[in-house]
Protein backbone atom coordinates (compact mmCIF):
# COMPACT_ATOMS: atom_id res chain seq x y z
CA UNK A 1 0.00 0.00 0.00
CA UNK A 2 1.17 3.32 -1.25
CA UNK A 3 1.51 6.01 1.52
CA UNK A 4 0.84 8.50 -1.01
CA UNK A 5 -1.28 11.39 0.67
CA UNK A 6 -3.75 11.54 -2.26
CA UNK A 7 -4.94 8.18 -1.90
CA UNK A 8 -7.34 10.37 0.86
CA UNK A 9 -9.26 12.13 -1.74
CA UNK A 10 -12.66 10.90 -2.05
CA UNK A 11 -13.65 12.49 -5.41
CA UNK A 12 -16.18 10.30 -6.69
CA UNK A 13 -20.13 8.40 -5.92
CA UNK A 14 -20.29 5.01 -7.62
CA UNK A 15 -23.39 5.28 -9.43
CA UNK A 16 -25.28 2.31 -10.00
CA UNK A 17 -28.42 1.34 -12.09
CA UNK A 18 -29.00 -1.44 -14.90
CA UNK A 19 -26.70 -1.64 -17.88
CA UNK A 20 -28.44 -1.56 -21.25
CA UNK A 21 -27.36 -4.16 -24.01
CA UNK A 22 -24.48 -2.56 -25.68
CA UNK A 23 -23.05 -1.04 -22.62
CA UNK A 24 -22.59 -5.09 -21.66
CA UNK A 25 -21.35 -5.50 -24.93
CA UNK A 26 -18.62 -2.89 -24.17
CA UNK A 27 -17.71 -4.03 -20.89
CA UNK A 28 -17.09 -7.71 -21.14
CA UNK A 29 -16.91 -8.76 -25.10
CA UNK A 30 -14.85 -6.06 -25.73
CA UNK A 31 -12.97 -5.33 -22.67
CA UNK A 32 -9.76 -7.21 -23.76
CA UNK A 33 -9.67 -4.98 -26.85
CA UNK A 34 -10.15 -1.67 -24.96
CA UNK A 35 -9.62 -2.42 -20.66
CA UNK A 36 -6.39 -2.35 -19.24
CA UNK A 37 -5.93 -3.85 -15.51
CA UNK A 38 -3.09 -2.60 -13.76
CA UNK A 39 -1.40 -4.65 -11.48
CA UNK A 40 -0.83 -4.22 -7.97
CA UNK A 41 2.50 -1.52 -7.74
CA UNK A 42 3.57 -2.03 -10.54
CA UNK A 43 3.79 0.48 -13.56
CA UNK A 44 1.57 0.36 -17.00
CA UNK A 45 3.77 0.17 -19.86
CA UNK A 46 2.10 3.00 -21.99
CA UNK A 47 3.81 2.43 -25.07
CA UNK A 48 3.26 -1.63 -25.09
CA UNK A 49 -0.60 -0.81 -24.50
CA UNK A 50 -1.24 1.50 -27.60
CA UNK A 51 -1.10 0.17 -31.29
CA UNK A 52 0.74 3.01 -32.34
CA UNK A 53 3.35 5.06 -30.30
CA UNK A 54 2.65 8.21 -30.15
CA UNK A 55 1.74 10.83 -27.20
CA UNK A 56 -0.74 9.75 -24.72
CA UNK A 57 -3.77 12.01 -23.02
CA UNK A 58 -5.18 11.36 -20.16
CA UNK A 59 -8.71 11.92 -19.00
CA UNK A 60 -9.77 11.49 -15.98
CA UNK A 61 -13.64 10.80 -14.95
CA UNK A 62 -15.40 10.78 -18.81
CA UNK A 63 -18.97 10.36 -17.40
CA UNK A 64 -20.66 8.57 -20.35
CA UNK A 65 -17.79 9.07 -22.99
CA UNK A 66 -19.33 10.95 -26.21
CA UNK A 67 -16.65 13.79 -26.02
CA UNK A 68 -13.58 11.29 -25.41
CA UNK A 69 -14.77 9.56 -27.88
CA UNK A 70 -15.31 12.31 -30.55
CA UNK A 71 -11.64 13.77 -29.41
CA UNK A 72 -9.92 10.65 -29.97
CA UNK A 73 -11.92 9.88 -33.54
CA UNK A 74 -10.85 13.98 -34.36
CA UNK A 75 -7.38 12.95 -32.94
CA UNK A 76 -5.92 10.11 -34.68
CA UNK A 77 -2.34 11.10 -33.97
CA UNK A 78 -2.88 11.25 -29.98
CA UNK A 79 -3.06 8.05 -27.97
CA UNK A 80 -6.08 8.53 -25.24
CA UNK A 81 -5.87 7.11 -21.76
CA UNK A 82 -9.66 7.36 -20.28
CA UNK A 83 -9.89 6.87 -16.43
CA UNK A 84 -13.69 6.55 -15.07
CA UNK A 85 -15.57 4.43 -12.25
CA UNK A 86 -18.81 4.86 -13.78
CA UNK A 87 -19.68 1.35 -15.21
CA UNK A 88 -22.53 2.42 -17.78
CA UNK A 89 -19.92 5.11 -18.89
CA UNK A 90 -17.45 2.56 -19.67
CA UNK A 91 -19.32 0.03 -21.36
CA UNK A 92 -20.92 2.57 -23.85
CA UNK A 93 -17.43 4.38 -24.50
CA UNK A 94 -15.85 1.35 -25.31
CA UNK A 95 -18.97 -0.02 -27.30
CA UNK A 96 -19.12 3.14 -29.59
CA UNK A 97 -14.94 2.93 -29.86
CA UNK A 98 -15.33 -0.66 -31.74
CA UNK A 99 -18.57 0.77 -33.68
CA UNK A 100 -15.74 3.27 -34.85
CA UNK A 101 -12.66 0.88 -35.37
CA UNK A 102 -10.55 3.01 -33.15
CA UNK A 103 -7.28 2.03 -32.31
CA UNK A 104 -5.79 5.45 -29.76
CA UNK A 105 -8.56 4.82 -26.74
CA UNK A 106 -7.61 2.74 -23.52
CA UNK A 107 -9.16 2.42 -20.76
CA UNK A 108 -9.12 1.57 -16.91
CA UNK A 109 -12.06 1.29 -14.72
CA UNK A 110 -10.47 2.06 -11.44
CA UNK A 111 -10.26 5.34 -9.15
CA UNK A 112 -8.00 7.74 -11.26
CA UNK A 113 -6.09 8.59 -7.99
CA UNK A 114 -5.30 4.94 -6.64
CA UNK A 115 -3.99 4.31 -11.03
CA UNK A 116 -1.72 7.87 -10.78
CA UNK A 117 -0.48 7.10 -7.85
CA UNK A 118 0.36 3.51 -8.34
CA UNK A 119 0.35 2.39 -12.01
CA UNK A 120 1.39 5.06 -13.87
CA UNK A 121 5.10 6.29 -14.60
CA UNK A 122 7.12 9.36 -14.09
CA UNK A 123 6.66 11.93 -17.67
CA UNK A 124 4.70 9.17 -19.64
CA UNK A 125 1.27 11.62 -20.27
CA UNK A 126 1.81 14.62 -23.21
CA UNK A 127 -1.97 15.92 -21.40
CA UNK A 128 -4.08 15.92 -18.92
CA UNK A 129 -8.07 16.76 -19.62
CA UNK A 130 -10.43 17.26 -16.69
CA UNK A 131 -13.88 18.34 -17.78
CA UNK A 132 -16.76 18.95 -15.21
CA UNK A 133 -15.02 17.43 -12.71
CA UNK A 134 -17.23 16.57 -9.59
CA UNK A 135 -18.05 19.86 -7.84
CA UNK A 136 -18.55 19.02 -3.96
CA UNK A 137 -20.22 22.18 -4.42
CA UNK A 138 -20.76 22.31 -0.07
CA UNK A 139 -18.22 23.60 1.81
CA UNK A 140 -17.73 21.13 3.85
CA UNK A 141 -17.51 18.59 1.05
CA UNK A 142 -14.78 20.45 -0.74
CA UNK A 143 -11.95 18.28 0.57
CA UNK A 144 -13.50 15.69 -2.00
CA UNK A 145 -12.78 17.84 -4.84
CA UNK A 146 -9.84 16.34 -6.90
CA UNK A 147 -8.22 19.34 -7.98
CA UNK A 148 -6.30 19.92 -4.58
CA UNK A 149 -2.19 21.24 -4.35
CA UNK A 150 -1.24 17.43 -3.68
CA UNK A 151 -3.01 15.72 -6.84
CA UNK A 152 -1.43 18.54 -8.99
CA UNK A 153 2.15 17.78 -7.39
CA UNK A 154 1.60 14.20 -9.77
CA UNK A 155 -0.06 15.31 -12.59
CA UNK A 156 3.21 17.44 -13.02
CA UNK A 157 4.89 14.58 -12.28
CA UNK A 158 2.96 11.86 -15.04
CA UNK A 159 3.47 14.88 -17.44
CA UNK A 160 6.21 15.61 -19.43
CA UNK A 161 8.42 18.99 -19.78
CA UNK A 162 5.91 21.05 -21.98
CA UNK A 163 3.10 18.88 -21.50
CA UNK A 164 -0.51 20.24 -20.75
CA UNK A 165 -3.23 20.28 -18.83
CA UNK A 166 -6.95 21.07 -19.92
CA UNK A 167 -9.82 21.29 -17.28
CA UNK A 168 -12.98 22.89 -17.25
CA UNK A 169 -15.76 23.19 -15.12
CA UNK A 170 -19.04 25.15 -14.47
CA UNK A 171 -19.01 26.17 -10.75
CA UNK A 172 -17.37 29.15 -10.53
CA UNK A 173 -15.79 28.77 -6.83
CA UNK A 174 -14.33 24.93 -8.22
CA UNK A 175 -13.06 27.22 -11.24
CA UNK A 176 -11.52 29.29 -8.97
CA UNK A 177 -10.00 26.72 -6.94
CA UNK A 178 -8.62 25.29 -9.89
CA UNK A 179 -6.83 28.92 -11.09
CA UNK A 180 -5.44 29.64 -7.50
CA UNK A 181 -3.74 25.65 -7.78
CA UNK A 182 -2.49 25.90 -10.96
CA UNK A 183 -1.29 29.54 -10.38
CA UNK A 184 0.22 28.56 -7.43
CA UNK A 185 2.18 25.70 -8.88
CA UNK A 186 5.98 25.79 -9.55
CA UNK A 187 5.32 23.87 -12.96
CA UNK A 188 2.32 24.84 -14.26
CA UNK A 189 2.05 28.16 -16.37
CA UNK A 190 -1.44 29.82 -17.49
CA UNK A 191 -1.24 29.56 -21.68
CA UNK A 192 -3.12 32.83 -21.16
CA UNK A 193 -2.05 36.18 -18.79
CA UNK A 194 -2.39 35.30 -15.40
CA UNK A 195 -6.28 34.68 -13.78
CA UNK A 196 -7.48 34.86 -17.38
CA UNK A 197 -9.81 31.61 -17.91
CA UNK A 198 -9.70 30.44 -21.69
CA UNK A 199 -12.52 30.21 -24.00
CA UNK A 200 -13.52 26.57 -25.07
CA UNK A 201 -11.11 25.37 -27.42
CA UNK A 202 -12.44 23.92 -30.59
CA UNK A 203 -10.29 20.47 -29.60
CA UNK A 204 -12.92 19.96 -26.93
CA UNK A 205 -16.61 18.87 -27.54
CA UNK A 206 -19.36 20.15 -24.93
CA UNK A 207 -19.76 17.20 -22.91
CA UNK A 208 -22.82 15.54 -21.16
CA UNK A 209 -22.58 17.99 -18.03
CA UNK A 210 -21.78 21.00 -19.53
CA UNK A 211 -24.53 20.53 -21.09
CA UNK A 212 -26.30 19.95 -17.98
CA UNK A 213 -24.60 23.10 -16.49
CA UNK A 214 -26.12 25.19 -19.54
CA UNK A 215 -29.89 24.09 -18.72
CA UNK A 216 -29.43 25.28 -15.45
CA UNK A 217 -28.10 28.75 -16.64
CA UNK A 218 -24.49 27.65 -15.44
CA UNK A 219 -21.39 29.18 -16.57
CA UNK A 220 -18.51 27.56 -18.02
CA UNK A 221 -14.36 28.19 -17.48
CA UNK A 222 -11.50 26.50 -19.57
CA UNK A 223 -8.52 26.60 -18.19
CA UNK A 224 -5.20 25.74 -20.16
CA UNK A 225 -1.75 25.18 -19.06
CA UNK A 226 1.66 23.99 -19.32
CA UNK A 227 3.44 21.82 -17.09
CA UNK A 228 7.35 23.26 -17.30
CA UNK A 229 9.34 20.99 -15.21
C1 LIG B 1 -19.69 15.21 -13.06
S1 LIG B 1 -19.16 13.83 -13.98
C2 LIG B 1 -18.56 14.55 -15.51
C3 LIG B 1 -18.49 13.55 -16.62
C4 LIG B 1 -18.00 14.10 -17.98
N1 LIG B 1 -16.63 14.55 -17.92
C5 LIG B 1 -18.90 15.18 -18.50
O1 LIG B 1 -18.47 16.35 -18.50
O2 LIG B 1 -20.03 14.87 -18.90
C6 LIG B 1 -17.64 13.40 -13.17
C7 LIG B 1 -17.18 11.99 -13.45
O3 LIG B 1 -15.91 11.78 -12.85
C8 LIG B 1 -15.84 10.46 -12.36
N2 LIG B 1 -14.80 10.43 -11.32
C9 LIG B 1 -14.71 11.25 -10.25
N3 LIG B 1 -13.63 10.96 -9.51
C10 LIG B 1 -13.01 9.92 -10.14
C11 LIG B 1 -11.84 9.17 -9.85
N4 LIG B 1 -11.11 9.43 -8.76
N5 LIG B 1 -11.50 8.19 -10.69
C12 LIG B 1 -12.25 7.92 -11.79
N6 LIG B 1 -13.37 8.60 -12.12
C13 LIG B 1 -13.73 9.59 -11.30
C14 LIG B 1 -17.23 10.18 -11.86
O4 LIG B 1 -17.51 8.79 -11.82
C15 LIG B 1 -18.11 10.92 -12.87
O5 LIG B 1 -18.53 10.07 -13.92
Amino acid sequence: MSDNTNRTIQSFVRRSGRLSAGQKYGLNDLWSQYGIEPEAGQAIDLNAVFHKQQDIILEVGFGNGDSLLQMAINEPHHNFLGIEVYEAGVGRLINEAHKNNLTNLKIIKEDAVDILSNNISASSLAGFQLYFADPWHKKKHHKRRIVQNEFMDMISEKLIDGGFVHMATDWEHYAQQMMETLEKHTHFKNTLNAHTYSVRPERRPITKFERRGERLGHGVWDLIFTNEK
